[in-house]
């Protein structure tokens, strides 16, 4: 059997997305730029494609912008917040558990002059809104927090964030990467000023993203060129990609509270089924306040590098976190600020679903994780 039970790094296309993208390859190429028909044509489905997308996403299709991915949306919302604030103060902050496209952006910000505030987390993953309250300053231009995080699958109190931070003057951008298939999220709801989305994590291709921008938000946008996307990112827009990730925002918005109930049911089946074949482990982040789609699970039998090699060999595709990351041996920066220094951050793994996991592959995989605690408990 082969088990690919890492959707959070990234999910296969959807057959109807790859049908739409075909389409769009073979029949509507046009540049969306261009003013004579088969311009006019790619333009159309453009336009589409946004309207749909704001819709799913309770935006307006003026503060939808097209990118290439939720690390160019990330890059482009906190330095052009960074910078079109920075005459009302200099400091801005962030969690210690973000990832490394948001994280990396505020320690270039910090040697260029910002001072960064980074906010720590509890065992379950939530950040500390206390800290946050009281950190907190009248030079405070920017807060930048991930919606759902993407290791452990904790979901953040957003409405009690934006409130904190919208009590003063300051800019909040959200990574909703992991978040937008799993929750409702209309961006007319919350205060956000900038959001970011990639379509490879829910059936849609690699390499195309959105950032949503709300209208009045004073931002400064630094790729020069076109003036595609209303000036604010140049470049010819990837229409048939676009066009693809609209159609699997479309199943994700439609399936998702089936969806959501399968996952939860799989994460209770995996847990019962450790519990019952009595394998020690212990769960990393929070049971009440998660997405299905993430277990971060502490094995505290072995190290991470053996267990991902040997599930590998079993023919089971894991990672111990972030994909950007695997690779290294470093321990992750999340489980770090979740744990501090202990043995369970080089212990743990995880294991991530959609729509695709069966029941079977779950036994599966407990079952071979079952063979290596044997083997490890005997030598
Ligand atoms: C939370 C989070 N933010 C940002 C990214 C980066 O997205 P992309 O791969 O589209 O650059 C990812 C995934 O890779 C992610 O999980």
């Amino acid at each position: 059997m082969e088990v690919y039970a890492d959707y959070a790094a990234t999910t296969p296309i959807k057959p109807e997305v790859i049908e739409k993208m075909m389409e769009m390859y073979q029949h509507h190429y046009g540049n969306p730029s261009s003013i004579h028909s088969v311009g006019r044509d790619a333009r159309q489905y453009l336009d589409a494609a946004r309207r749909d997308i704001a819709s799913f996403l309770g935006a307006k299709p003026n503060e939808v912008i097209f990118t290439s991915g939720a690390t160019e949306s990330n890059n482009t919302a906190i330095k052009g917040l960074a910078y079109a604030n920075q005459h009302k103060g200099k400091h801005i902050i962030t969690s210690k558990i973000e990832h490394h496209s948001v994280l990396h952006v505020f320690e270039q910000l910090e040697k260029e002059g910002f001072e960064v505030t980074y906010l720590d987390v509890n065992k379950e993953g939530i950040v500390d809104l206390t800290q946050l309250k009281n950190v907190m300053r009248e030079d405070t231009i920017l807060v930048s927090i991930m919606f759902v995080n993407n290791e452990v699958g904790t979901v953040q109190p957003m409405y009690d964030i934006e409130e904190i931070v919208k009590q003063y003057d300051a800019m909040l951008h959200v990574d909703a990467v992991q978040a937008i298939e799993h929750l409702p999220i209309k961006f007319d709801d919350f205060e956000f000023d900038t959001m970011s989305i990639t379509a490879h994590k829910f059936g849609g291709p690699k390499g195309v993203g959105i950032l949503l921008v709300k209208e009045k938000t004073p931002i400064r946008f630094s790729q020069l060129g076109g003036s595609q996307e209303t000036k604010r990112r140049a470049g010819t827009e990837n229409v048939p990609q676009i066009a693809g990730m609209a159609e699997a925002l479309k199943l994700a918005d439609a399936h998702r509270d089936e969806n959501n109930v399968h996952l939860m049911n799989l994460k209770e089946l995996f847990l019962v089924q450790l519990q019952e074949r009595s394998i020690p482990f212990e769960v990393n982040g929070s049971m009440t306040d998660t997405t299905g789609h993430i277990l971060n699970l502490y094995f505290p039998f072995i190290d991470v590098e053996t267990m991902l090699t040997l599930l590998d060999l079993a023919n089971i595709s894991v990672s111990s976190g972030s994909a950007c990351t695997a690779g290294s041996t470093m321990p992750s920066h999340v489980l770090e600020a979740m744990y501090g220094d202990d043995p369970r951050t080089k212990q743990s793994i995880r294991f991530s679903f959609n729509e695709l996991t069966t029941e079977l592959e779950i036994k599966y995989i407990v079952a071979e994780i079952q063979k290596i605690y044997h083997r490890f408990k005997e030598e």
